[in-house]
């Protein structure tokens, strides 16, 4: 019954691309995506501004950053973007890294589709050199101790280098690492660290180098009452997750109580139901009090009174930090309140100018709390990726306890043993893993011309050096040297490699075995919309 007439399966508004232009068109939408973050690569290279419909400006050297902040249409740009987004979720550093790769990966198999080598065999090429290039790199890792301040320091100090903020990185790079090192935790032989604990808070007005490790939280509220203290020394702090008021017409009442006269105004019973949840955090010993909900006038008034430093609404969130910080417990009623509920720390205080409140000085706090001044919101926003990029690999070093060498080095081990292995396989399978090893040229040669010095000429000298069996020399940006990258200092998280190098060859795989692409048109836009960059 099927022979003959053909059957109609799609419906009208399908665009179909068959074959070889489904894979140009999947090609040139990789190489655009790589094109538009690659002048950002390293050290070195540029910042990018990026504008919003609505006028919002970001500047961000960020990978990750650039490619959420761009709306693409074309279906392998996406993918090629969600490599970006695992990247960063994954090991928070290393986006541009893997974006380049996946578009030199693409740009290979190019130009073997054109000498007519079968997307199959290119994919298994492709496959047997990501295993090859794993291997490879895992071989090449060190091992860092994760109470080694030192050594985190300087992966830290690789992962923010470059991100505009080079004036403060000396201050920054010893904060990041204290903080992720105070809340990190030992289970058995093993480190985990949770990237929540490490709070980032922002802070206009001040210079960027007055950015402060905080062994606690800051908070954006103040005390309820002016007649509350601004600071507490030793704090003992309550923490209680329901309302100290009673009914609602407490909250009617908008005045604030300062005389024993304008407590008249409620009810005997209402001061004394007030009275009684105001002496229950009073009597638990507490000379502060964190309340995530509303505290009733009269309350306010009794807690002042008692010389407690009250505030009221803090959000669920800063309450679990603070929890955590403080090593307290939340209770649900002020009436559950005990002594061992409190937690403690050195010293809670409001800042001068009148809008946080600080708490620190606690002694091992489960959290901290990174806060970051800078002079305009664009600098901080910046600041605070950068910030989060170096938390992210000081966390990924402590929890795998292994590092590989920067600077190109491993990309350059891994372009010349991936070809030496080719050759070993034979058949047109050497081609495709020929090819894989090619693509890692992409990093050296970014590098290099994003640091102002001829691509070719380093990368030579750089085959040269590993040839001899320098297996860390990579590239000094700055005076455009090949040396150790060991003794240099730039060490990267061996997660941060090994992810960019299995998201990269992953996609380039999926993306190469396309050979139709089917696209239900939707309001009349397409796909494979240029990009402009
Ligand atoms: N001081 C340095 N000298 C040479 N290379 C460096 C230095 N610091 C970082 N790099 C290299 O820069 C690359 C990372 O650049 P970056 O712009 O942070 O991109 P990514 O988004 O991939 O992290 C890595 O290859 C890293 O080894
Ligand atoms: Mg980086």
């Amino acid at each position: 019954m099927l022979s003959g007439q053909p059957i109609i399966i799609l419906k009208e508004n399908v665009e179909r691309n068959h074959g070889k232009e489904a894979q140009r068109s999947n090609i040139a939408a990789a190489k655009a995506i790589a094109g538009a973050v690659r002048s950002t690569l390293g050290p070195r290279g540029m910042d990018k501004m990026l504008v919003s419909g609505s006028g919002d400006i970001v500047i961000t050297n960020d990978g990750a950053t650039i490619l959420s902040e761009i709306a693409v249409q074309h279906p392998g740009a996406k993918m090629v973007i969600e490599v970006a987004r695992t990247q960063d979720d994954e090991v928070g550093d290393g986006t541009t890294t893997a974006v380049v790769l996946v578009g030199a990966l693409m740009e290979q198999a190019e130009v073997m589709l054109e000498q007519g080598i079968h997307p199959t065999v290119i994919a298994q090429g492709y496959r047997m050199g990501m295993e090859k290039a794993l291997e490879i790199t895992s071989s090449l890792a060190l091992k860092v101790d994760p109470t080694d301040r030192k050594t985190l320091i300087k992966v830290a100090d690789t992962a923010i280098t470059g991100k505009s903020i080079e004036q403060v990185k000396g201050k920054l790079d010893g904060i990041i690492v204290d903080a992720v090192m105070t809340v990190a935790e030992k289970n058995g032989s093993k480190y985990s660290v949770d990237e929540e604990d490490v709070m980032i808070k922002k802070q206009k007005g001040q210079a960027m180098d007055d950015a402060e490790l905080i062994r606690g939280v800051v908070l954006d509220k103040v005390r309820s009452h002016d007649g509350m203290p601004v600071k507490i020394t030793k704090a003992k702090v309550a923490m209680v997750a329901t309302p100290l008021e009673i009914t609602k017409t407490q909250v009617k009442a908008k005045i604030k109580i300062s005389s024993a006269e304008q407590i008249n105004a409620f009810s005997e019973q209402e001061r004394e139901a007030l009275r009684k949840l105001a002496d229950s955090i009073i009597d638990s010993g507490a000379n502060v009090l964190l309340c995530q909900k509303g505290i009733a006038d009269a309350a306010q008034f009794y807690l002042a009174k008692a010389g407690i430093l009250a505030i009221e609404d803090v959000p669920e969130r800063d309450m679990k930090y603070a929890a955590r910080a403080l090593n307290g417990n939340i209770v649900n009623k002020p009436e559950a309140l005990t002594a061992k509920d409190l937690g403690t720390a050195d010293l809670v205080a409001e800042d001068d100018d009148g809008k946080v409140t600080r708490i620190s000085g606690c002694k091992n706090p489960k959290t901290t709390t990174i806060l970051l001044r800078g002079t305009s919101d664009y600098l901080l926003e910046e600041l605070e990726r950068a910030v989060v990029d170096g938390t992210r690999v000081v966390m990924d070093a402590i929890e795998d306890g292994t590092y590989v060498v920067g600077g190109a080095a491993v990309e350059t081990e891994l372009l010349m043993k991936i070809r030496e292995y080719a050759q070993t396989v034979g058949g047109r399978v050497q081609i495709a893993l020929e090819g894989y090893a090619a693509a890692f040229e992409s990093i050296p040669r970014t590098l290099a011309e994003n640091s102002g010095f001829n691509p070719i000429d380093k990368l030579v000298e750089l085959k040269n050096v590993h040839a001899k069996g320098k297996k860390n020399a990579g590239l000094n940006v700055y005076e455009g040297k090949v040396v150790d990258m060991l003794a240099e200092g730039v060490i990267e998280p061996l997660r941060s490699k090994r992810q960019s190098i299995q998201s990269a060859s992953e996609t380039a795989i999926m993306l190469i075995r396309v050979d139709d692409m089917m696209i239900t048109q939707q309001g009349g836009k397409g796909a494979g919309a240029p990009m402009g960059m």
